[in-house]
């Protein structure tokens, strides 16, 4: 029998006509034969991940438009699963399927929720194991079924993330851990766990080790020389690309979300000044972080040179803090998600 004209053209073809498609039809495409399946799931077509929008808002498109830039206020349009984790240990990420969520959800009767549930399992399991080191941007953001192992296993699959957007969720210093396995981490650009109240010094110990370290003796203004950035975002938000190696890049993170992650102390900040510190960081949020001080900020802002005073947040409260007739002070009195030392007021 003659096969379909379609199903004969070669593989680079394929990924040509593939590359037009959105994140839904690649997924049924992958579902016509093999040679689709391999095609439709090659790394070059899913750098950009959008589950919660996919999934949750039923907007299946790749790249972020202006709403996924935002990381405050979002979640009361998304539905609240009320998945609560915080007994979850660190023995139970080795444990096999222990961060699987599905048999959690496996009586109920809501249809909606069950095939978003069974969608984002089946990103996990059957996605990211081919596509996991092509990923650079995945936005997680007010996830409303996010465990730490559901994190952990998504994150340790892609370790080569420029972009991560984890904000309003019950996530973790373990499932973070997943980030920074293997060596992941070390391209990280962007990360915001804005209102990850969970989040602790340790996340920002290990993110600090896993930037990589300048070499002995680079000082700031050699840094600031050396142009190793291999991709950048524009203002809509789209990665691209510089042409230069990201193998090259060392603490190239530009953009780091503290916000409400008010367990984070200057501990967590003096580890991130290590190292040779963040050179490329540009915005800092650190607004709703109780436990700061003024000492912990000065330490880190020393070896932050490209900070953008304007996108530099921190409490109001604290006294003789860095910049102070620059800086933005705290961010949170707008967003009824995070903590606030004024809250109530
Ligand atoms: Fe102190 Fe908002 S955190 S004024």
């Amino acid at each position: 029998r003659e096969q379909p004209l379609l199903l004969s053209f070669p593989p680079e073809i394929m990924l040509k006509i593939f590359s037009h498609l959105g994140p839904k039809d690649l997924c049924h495409c992958a579902q016509v034969c093999r040679q689709w399946s391999h095609s439709a799931r090659d790394g070059e077509l899913w750098k950009e991940l959008y589950p919660v929008r996919w999934i949750f808002k039923n907007d299946w498109r790749f790249g972020a438009d202006t709403e996924d830039m935002c990381s405050c206020n979002c979640d009361s349009e998304l539905p609240s699963y009320g998945y609560d984790d915080s007994s979850f240990t660190d023995t139970d990420l080795d444990k096999e399927g222990s961060s699987d969520t599905e048999s959690s959800y496996e009586t109920d009767s809501d249809c909606e929720r069950h095939t978003e549930i069974h969608q984002l399992l089946g990103l996990v399991r059957y996605l990211l194991p081919m596509i996991g080191p092509s990923v650079w941007v995945l936005k997680l953001g007010c996830c409303p079924m996010l465990s730490n192992g559901l994190a952990f296993k998504i994150l340790s699959q892609c370790p080569n993330l420029r972009k991560l957007d984890l904000s309003q969720t019950a996530v973790s210093d373990l499932g973070l851990k997943g980030l920074f396995r293997k060596g992941g981490g070390l391209q990280l650009q962007h990360l915001d766990v804005s209102g990850c109240k969970n989040i602790t010094d340790k996340t920002l110990f290990k993110l600090s080790s896993s930037l990589g370290k300048l070499p002995v003796g680079s000082g700031i203004s050699d840094i600031e020389d050396s142009s190793c950035d291999c991709h950048t975002f524009c203002s809509c938000g789209k990665l691209i690309s510089t042409g230069i190696n990201p193998e090259t890049v060392k603490r190239g993170l530009i953009y780091l979300g503290l916000s409400g992650c008010y367990q984070i102390t200057d501990a967590g900040l003096r580890a991130l000044a290590k190292y040779g510190g963040l050179p490329k960081l540009r915005h800092l949020d650190l607004s709703g972080c109780l436990h700061v001080t003024a000492e912990g900020l000065l330490d880190l802002v020393f070896v932050c040179p490209a900070l953008d005073h304007t996108e530099f947040f921190y409490c109001d409260n604290i006294d003789e803090g860095p910049y102070p007739e620059t800086a933005s002070g705290c961010q949170n009195l707008q967003c009824k998600n995070r903590v606030c030392c004024r809250t109530g007021e």
